[in-house]
């Protein structure tokens, strides 16, 4: 076993987005990343914008046990240690509840709960030994409040959410860090190529108005998105900090709506959310409405 003076970190789901990023600042601030990929074939993004950058594609389907098993094996091999893992890797589907199918909900899950769950297991017996290390997982500001039409991947960022705190009272005596990144609506390819919404499988499907008026919301979101590279910068601050906050609420008006989710009385809460998502009698409120519920919000 060789090893690395650098910090070495792995972090999933580097195809495009918030990880393909993450990879590349980490780097430059001098940490050696191995980048996982669902696919390997697809490293040409990340190869372009690293560049020279210590960024090492590794095949990583977080879903399969013995990609993940080789990834983590591969690199105690070539470094002898893991100091950062960012959970990134992760996956939306859009739908009500009664429309999404088993196989959408189990796979929501499986990329963005399970998935991170394993790593966590598989990269802590080496930070264990190293008595340190920064477990970064990848949240949403739909961990602490859950929208309709995004119920399942609300399910899997609240689930991620109760695991992370967990995680955090378990590992913190071993000198292990926690921290879960919580951002709004940012420009990935989450609301583009990997967009996926279910809808209008029921006959005379009842939620095809608020679907409608979902999708329109969710437009106006993509428009007004954030810029992923803050993201990136921010989870590389989080690794640098001995004893960083557990919760990282990213995006503009993220704090104040998830304080507002908290203060509330729901049925405040689902009143104000019935407001914005409902279309209105006659058609969609103009743009000056929406976008003045979408403020409330
Ligand atoms: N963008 C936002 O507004 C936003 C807001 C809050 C939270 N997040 C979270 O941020 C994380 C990154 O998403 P993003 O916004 O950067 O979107 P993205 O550009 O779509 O990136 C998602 C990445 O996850 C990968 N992935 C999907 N399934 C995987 C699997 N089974 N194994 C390994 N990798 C897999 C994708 O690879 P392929 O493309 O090859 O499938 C892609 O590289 C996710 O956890 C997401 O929930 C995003």
């Amino acid at each position: 076993m060789s090893g690395s003076a650098s910090p070495v970190a792995l972090v999933t789901g580097c195809r495009s987005g918030f990880g393909l990023l993450t990879a590349v600042e980490l780097a430059r601030r001098g940490t050696v990343v191995y980048a996982g990929l669902r696919d390997v074939q697809t490293a040409g993004p990340l190869k372009a914008a690293a560049g020279e950058l210590p960024v090492v594609p590794v095949q990583l389907d977080v879903t399969r046990g013995d990609q993940r098993a080789a990834a983590v094996e591969r690199i105690l091999a070539e470094q002898g240690r893991i100091d950062v893992l960012v959970n990134n890797a992760g996956v939306a589907v859009g739908g009500f509840l009664e429309q999404i199918t088993e196989d959408e909900l189990r796979h929501v899950l499986e990329v963005n709960l399970v998935g991170a769950w394993a790593l966590v297991q598989a990269v802590l017996p080496a930070m264990r030994r190293a008595g340190r290390g920064h477990i970064i997982n990848l949240s949403s500001i739909s961990g602490r409040m859950a929208l309709p039409g995004l119920g399942a991947y609300a399910a899997s960022k609240f689930a991620l959410e109760g695991l992370s705190e967990a995680l955090a009272h378990e590992v913190g005596p071993l000198g292990i860090r926690v921290c879960l990144v919580e951002p709004g609506p940012y420009r990935t390819d989450i609301f583009g190529r990997n967009r996926r919404v279910t809808t209008g499988t029921l006959a005379d499907d009842p939620y095809a108005a608020r679907a409608a008026r979902l999708m329109e919301l969710t437009e106006r979101a993509t428009a007004a998105a954030g810029d992923p590279a803050e993201v990136a910068r921010k989870i590389a601050d989080l690794c640098r900090q001995d004893r960083p906050a557990l919760r990282h609420p990213l995006g503009r008006g993220s704090r104040l709506r998830l304080a507002a989710r908290a203060l509330l009385p729901f049925s405040v809460w689902a009143w104000l959310v019935a407001r914005l998502t409902t279309p209105r009698p006659g058609g969609p409120p103009s743009d000056g409405a929406a976008a003045d519920q979408d403020r409330r919000l």
